[in-house]
């Protein structure tokens, strides 16, 4: 049964789902990221484990010539046991992203573990033989953002912008809801105008509108940026985007750890889980 309910929001348990899945949203001209699910790793073993997945999915992108880069987790390539071997597993990932014409985007987790992740990310995007292979995701609810946004785009580091999934206090991360959006929008604004192919995660059609307007008052052509958004979630939106000649990327995960994942999308929007369980009575 919780196969069945999570097959909206996952691909399925192994990379072959997920491979399979990444064609099919290729196949209706959307570009895909791929998430191997996993949080916090208890040993360096399990962390190795983990990045071995994201290197034989690495090698399978390329050998299928799929249009999909992938989407990793900091703590589950150990950052909370120790900082230095995650980041040489990122190290070991972008190069390999690097040499197969790929890249590596790192997800943002909870506010304690920010501006180690910032620190990773730049530090391996300052090396010559990784330089734009790498980007950082940033998250709309956080008061820093503004300023961490600034320093990438002077960096010349791709960013994902998304609201933010974690439950934070206030004196990190706007409280209310109105102060994120508006947020994201001022922060989506800022990525457009710089140089650098940026990502606005969202499912939210007043941000979406917002930015496109923005686009086109300043002359930036919609190949210059993308949507990204969740598998499983406003297919309709993603659709349209697609046919007004956006680029969409789908953040697709897969894997047997997709309990938290599939909580944390049901917790979004409650009525997801009418929603699930109507169509699980009816199949
Ligand atoms: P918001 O939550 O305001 O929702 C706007 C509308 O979108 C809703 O009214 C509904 O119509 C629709 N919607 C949103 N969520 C839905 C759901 N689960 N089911 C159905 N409809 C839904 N977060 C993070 O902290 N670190 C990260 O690295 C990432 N990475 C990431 C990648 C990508 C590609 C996306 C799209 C999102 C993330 N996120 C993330 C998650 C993000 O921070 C946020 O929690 C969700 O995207 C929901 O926020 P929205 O921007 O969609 O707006």
């Amino acid at each position: 049964m919780g196969g069945k309910l999570s097959s909206r929001f996952v691909a399925g348990v192994e990379i072959e789902d997920a491979l399979r899945v990444a064609e099919a949203v290729n196949r209706q001209g959307m570009h895909v990221t791929l998430d191997s699910l996993g949080e916090s790793v208890s040993s360096a073993a399990e962390a190795e484990k983990a990045a071995d997945v994201y290197h034989r999915l690495l090698d399978a992108i390329a050998e299928r010539k799929l249009d999909a880069n992938i989407s990793v987790k900091l703590t589950q390539m150990g950052l909370t046991l120790d900082p230095q071997l995650a980041g040489d597993i990122a190290e070991s990932l972008t190069e390999h992203a690097r040499a197969t014409g790929n890249f590596v985007r790192i997800d943002m987790e909870d506010s304690p573990l920010t501006q180690v992740t910032l620190d990773i990310v730049r530090r391996l995007n300052a090396k010559p033989n990784l330089r734009g292979a790498i980007g950082i995701v940033i998250q709309a609810y956080l008061y820093r953002s503004q300023a961490d946004i600034e320093q990438l785009i002077a960096d010349g580091i791709r960013v994902r912008l998304c609201k933010g999934a974690y439950q934070e206090q206030a004196q990190v991360a706007f409280p209310k809801k109105a102060d994120v959006d508006e947020n994201y929008v001022r922060l989506s604004c800022t990525l457009l105008k710089s140089d650098i192919y940026h990502g606005l995660a969202t499912h939210d059609e007043s941000m979406i509108d917002e930015a496109k307007s923005f686009a086109s008052q300043h002359g930036i052509a919609p190949s210059r940026f993308e949507f990204q958004m969740l598998f499983g979630v406003r297919r309709d939106l993603q659709r349209k985007l697609v046919a007004e000649g956006y680029n969409v990327r789908v953040y697709i995960p897969f894997g047997r750890e997709w309990y938290p994942y599939f909580m944390r999308r049901l917790a979004e929007r409650p009525a997801n889980v009418l929603f699930l369980a109507k169509n699980l009575l009816r199949n």
